[in-house]
């Protein structure tokens, strides 16, 4: 079966105790287990990594080549910060959509600049764990054109 990873940034391995008024009270095992559920409804497997660390993150994505389809990326902080992911994405031909439970624009000025949006796909955001959904859902879409 053909795969989809699914990277979760830092301090997401806090859902579900983290700010629950901002993120909800879901858990990242929760979460990682319906991705896998939808992903495998729809014909693909869910590799799911969760890391607090950026190199971490920058080797997940270049290890995503030839191995999965997609990515669906939820940096977390990196998002505002990380030239290395953006470079990172950028620099494999494996397609990316960046993720946020929260809607960021709604939220600090900070939190509305990214890095990724624009070596990204598309951009969900605001819409929770339901996000993750979308998100395989439009990768799906995507990889099938
Ligand atoms: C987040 C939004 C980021 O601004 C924040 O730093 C996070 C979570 C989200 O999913 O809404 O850690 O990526």
């Amino acid at each position: 079966m053909p795969s989809l990873l699914i990277l979760n940034g830092p301090n997401l391995n806090l859902l579900g105790q983290r700010e629950p008024e901002v993120y909800g009270t879901t858990t990242l095992a929760e979460i990682e287990e319906r991705c896998t559920v939808t992903a495998q409804s729809l014909g693909y497997d869910a590799e799911c990594l969760q890391s607090n660390h950026e190199g971490v993150l920058v080797d997940a994505i270049q290890g995503a080549q030839g191995q999965h389809g997609g990515i669906i990326l939820n940096a977390g902080a990196y998002t505002h910060t990380s030239v290395a992911l953006r470079d990172a994405v950028a620099g494999v031909a494996v397609p990316a959509i960046e993720l946020h439970l929260s809607n960021t624009f709604a939220r600090e000025e900070f939190r509305h600049q990214s890095y990724l949006s624009a070596v990204s796909l598309g951009l969900i955001c605001g819409f929770g764990v339901a996000g993750y959904d979308l998100a395989i859902r439009a990768m799906v879409d995507h990889l099938a054109r």
